[in-house]
Order: structure tokens, then C-alpha cells, then sequence
């Protein structure tokens, strides 16, 4: 493919999506049960799993066998995880864009679209309106765009970092914004953000090439391809790949997410933080064919096998799916969501109950309130958690220490989210998610062993109920 010629690459660069290999190993005979319970096995004893082994998993389509991958999903989900949730919302600062690409409402000559990009008293009442329903961390999404540079991305997320109301306050700020150049990247991470996501939106070198013309920035695989790598070599050493499903076929994206993960792990020594699998929704003068459409029925197999394959990958899901649909592959190992979400421009203070879509990107499925969502998670068992400890802490990185480390979850995850669902409890809920959340600690706690690090928990505990103290954090 054609390369801008302005557009440096990480060292070493390489196109590592082979095509052939990955189709060869999707058209290869259905593995026999034998070889899919030897994975799932090897799976559940936390083993990242190989693209060979994903394959195997994808080609497991009988009803028995997914049915098997399922069971084992949430079973790994638990053992590694616990019932821990993390929960976030996007803010869209801007989207004029000089993409053109087919699937999304902002591309450059959608003229229907309604522009707008938040100025800093806007993006200021829009984290207010956020941390006033008790948001702590977000993602802050920008369209590609030149006046959408390193500088100006830095700026917005030191403006947000500084927005207060009364108890509130962002503590953890991700980026989801075109790729940059290194020095690009070093300025943002100096505003200190979380995660930086960078979608690859299709790996299939055709469909990518459909998708976004060749005279945007975008139409350049593998700038886009090696965005992450920039990343990692600029210092950010949290990253978030994603594949927009629907494109292409849903088991070659898997395969090749897959390898993503694992080539990011083995040139850095660090694997992505997050891993997203949006589908393609709805959107303002889009009409993409639905050939490769993901059923309600593959997308399951598609979370509960990239769940197996890379066991110390968050997964996220987002509100573009529907509340049903999300409320039931919480059990499949996905473990960050988002909630209370609007993505119009301004939509937090602006948009009325009903989507607006010349103002926002594509439609969602669920705009139910973060209380509703929280109200929800209580009561099926989940432990909602607002956590931003790790990164704060400069945990990050071997992002998977929480897992290699023995008893890191027990010592900081679980009381980290107990801390932080207790602050929303008291700050934030309506008195039914009150009730329901207070109910859900007591039971986390009777499970806590007592000892120094239960007492200390429930002192700290005790002083968000009692008082003002906040962030109280392991
Ligand atoms: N439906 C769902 N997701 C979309 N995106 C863009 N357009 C759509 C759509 N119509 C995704 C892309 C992009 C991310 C921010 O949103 O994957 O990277």
C-alpha cells in the first residue's frame, strides 16, 4: 500500500497482519472437540492464547462447543477479574475531520453533520455535568483534524483534570484521537493521561483500503497499523487497539487483534491495556452493506473468545450495543463499560431524551443514566468501580502486574472499587441504587478476610460516610 511520505514510523515498522496465514487457518476443518477443550484448558491456565489457538476457538461453532467456550469465559472472567467493573464515559471535544471514512458521521464531506468543537468553558460545564452524576474517569474523543493537535489535545485534558464541583473530579483521563508522530505523543502524555486508543478499524488490507480513500490521512495503513508502536516508543506504555465490527469478517478481525496484542507484547514487553470491539451502528448519511453484519449470536462467541485469548486484556463494551445485549456479555469477561453516556456535541448539558444524530457520530443503544447502569450492576452482583489507582500510582505498563503480582487484586483492586462505589453511594446514587450498592459492599466485605488491611478498609470506609475525605485509595 502507498505511504504518505511525510509520515515517520516507529523503529522497525513492519506489517505483521498476514493475510494469507489467517485466512488459511480460518478455512482449515472445524477443530475436533478434543483440540478446543485443550485450548479452552490452556486459556484458563491464564495462558495468552496463540493466533493458531484463537482459530481454533473460532472454528468451535458447534452449540456444544459454544456453549463449552462460554462457561469457560465467565469461569476465567471470575478466577482472573473477580466481579469488578470499571466504569467511564466518553466526552467528543471536536469533530471536524479530514477523514472520509465510509462508516462514520463525521467524515469530511457529510455536510449534514452539524461541526462543533467545545471551547474551554464548554468542555468545562460538560465535566461538570459529569462529575455532578459522578464520573471520575472519561475519554476524551477528537476527530481527526489539524487544529486537533498534540498541543490542543494536551490542553483539553489539562483543563478537565482541573474542573471540580463539590466532591467531584476526574481522576483519570484516556484519549481516543488520530495517531500521532512521537514527539506528538510525548507532549500529550505529559498532560497525563491514561489510555491512548488508536482503532484499527479493519486489519484486512482491502477493506481498509474501501473504507478510507487513499488521499486521507487515514488511507494509510500502516501509519495507522504502527500508531501504538509510536506509542510505546514515545513512552505510553497504555494502550487501547480496537476493531470496528462489520466491516469484514468478525473471526479474521479476532485473529488479527490477536496478533496485534501479542506483537505489541513481544517488541515491547507490554501488551495493550484495553482491547475494543465496537460494532458498526447507525449513523448520519452512512449506508454500508450488511454483508458482514455480526449477529447478536457471533458477537457472544466473539467476546467469550477474545476473552480466552487474551486473559490480562481488559475488554471494553460500550453503550453503542443495547442495555439487554450488555447486561448479559458482562458475563462473558468484559470488564470496562461505559454509562450515562451521550456522544452529541455537548451532549451532556444540551441533548434531550432522544439521540440527536447531525450532532453525534453514530446512534447508541443505551443512554440510560450511570445510576441506572450502577443500579443494575449491584443487583445482578457486579462491583461497580471507579478505580484510577494503578495510573496514579504509576502502576502502569506491565499493566498485568495486578495479575502476576500475588494477592494484588485482593490488596488494592477489590478495595479500591469498595472505596470508590462507596463514594458514589454517598455522593451520588438515588436511594433504590443506594440501598441495592450498600447491600452489594456488605457482601464484598463479609467476604474480605479480617485482619490490618480489612480494618484499614473499613476506617477508610467509614470516613467517606462520615466525612468529607475522598479518594481514598490503596
Ligand atoms: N458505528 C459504530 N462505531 C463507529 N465508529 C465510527 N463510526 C462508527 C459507527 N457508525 C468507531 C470507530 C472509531 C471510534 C471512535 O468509533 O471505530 O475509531
Amino acid at each position: 500500500m502507498p505511504r504518505l511520505p511525510d509520515l515517520a514510523l516507529s523503529d522497525g515498522a513492519v506489517d505483521f497482519i498476514d493475510e494469507d496465514r489467517f485466512a488459511a487457518l480460518l478455512a482449515a476443518p472445524r477443530p475436533d472437540a478434543a483440540r478446543v477443550r485443550d485450548v479452552i484448558a490452556r486459556s484458563l491456565a491464564k495462558q495468552p492464547l496463540t493466533v493458531e489457538e484463537t482459530a481454533v476457538l473460532l472454528g468451535a461453532d458447534t452449540p456444544d462447543l459454544q456453549q463449552e467456550l462460554f462457561a469457560a469465559a465467565r469461569t476465567l472472567k471470575e478466577t482472573v477479574y473477580g466481579n469488578r467493573i470499571v466504569l467511564f464515559a466518553p466526552l467528543y471535544i471536536g469533530n471536524d475531520c479530514v477523514n472520509e471514512c465510509l462508516y462514520c458521521a463525521f467524515r469530511h464531506s457529510n455536510a449534514d453533520e452539524v461541526r462543533r468543537t467545545l471551547d474551554a468553558a464548554e468542555i468545562r460545564r460538560q465535566v461538570e455535568a459529569l462529575e455532578q452524576r459522578g464520573h471520575k474517569r472519561l475519554i476524551l474523543v477528537f476527530g481527526e483534524h489539524p487544529r486537533y493537535d498534540a498541543d490542543f489535545i494536551h490542553d483539553c485534558v489539562r483543563l478537565v483534570y482541573g474542573v471540580r464541583v463539590g466532591p467531584g473530579a476526574i481522576r483519570r483521563v484516556n484519549i481516543n484521537a488520530a495517531p500521532q508522530d512521537i514527539a506528538g505523543y510525548r507532549r500529550i502524555k505529559a498532560a497525563g493521561i491514561g489510555t491512548f486508543q488508536v482503532f484499527q478499524e479493519t486489519y484486512h488490507h482491502a477493506t481498509y483500503a474501501a473504507m478510507h480513500p487513499r488521499h486521507t490521512r487515514k488511507g494509510d495503513y500502516l501509519y495507522r497499523l504502527d500508531a501504538l508502536s509510536r506509542a510505546q516508543e514515545a513512552g505510553i506504555d497504555d494502550v487501547g487497539i480496537g476493531a470496528l465490527f462489520g466491516l469484514y469478517d468478525w473471526r479474521f478481525e479476532v485473529l488479527a487483534l490477536v496478533a496485534h496484542a501479542r506483537h505489541l507484547q513481544e517488541r515491547y514487553g507490554v501488551g495493550p491495556h484495553t482491547i475494543s470491539f465496537p460494532r458498526v451502528r447507525p449513523a448520519l448519511g452512512v449506508a454500508l452493506d450488511e454483508r458482514w453484519k455480526v449477529s447478536d449470536a457471533d458477537f457472544r462467541r466473539l467476546v467469550a473468545i477474545l476473552r480466552l485469548a487474551v486473559p490480562y486484556t481488559g475488554l471494553i463494551l460500550t453503550a453503542r450495543e443495547p442495555a439487554e445485549l450488555r447486561r448479559e456479555l458482562l458475563g462473558f469477561g468484559v470488564s470496562q463499560i461505559d454509562a450515562g453516556t451521550r456522544i452529541e456535541l455537548g451532549g451532556y448539558t444540551e441533548a434531550g431524551d432522544a439521540q440527536c444524530m447531525e450532532r453525534e457520530q453514530f446512534e447508541l443503544g443505551d443512554i440510560r443514566s450511570l445510576d441506572a447502569v450502577l443500579g443494575e450492576l449491584v443487583t445482578d452482583g457486579y462491583l461497580p468501580s471507579f478505580c484510577t489507582a494503578c495510573y496514579r500510582l504509576g502502576r502502569t505498563g506491565e499493566h498485568f502486574m495486578e495479575f502476576a503480582i500475588p494477592g494484588f487484586i485482593k490488596r488494592f483492586c477489590t478495595p479500591n472499587a469498595l472505596l470508590t462505589a462507596a463514594e458514589y453511594l454517598r455522593d451520588y446514587a438515588s436511594p433504590e441504587t443506594r440501598a441495592a450498592g450498600e447491600r452489594l459492599i456488605a457482601a464484598e466485605l463479609e467476604r474480605i478476610e479480617e485482619g490490618p488491611l480489612k480494618a484499614e478498609l473499613l476506617d477508610r470506609l467509614r470516613q467517606i460516610r462520615e466525612t468529607d475525605r475522598r479518594d481514598l485509595y490503596f
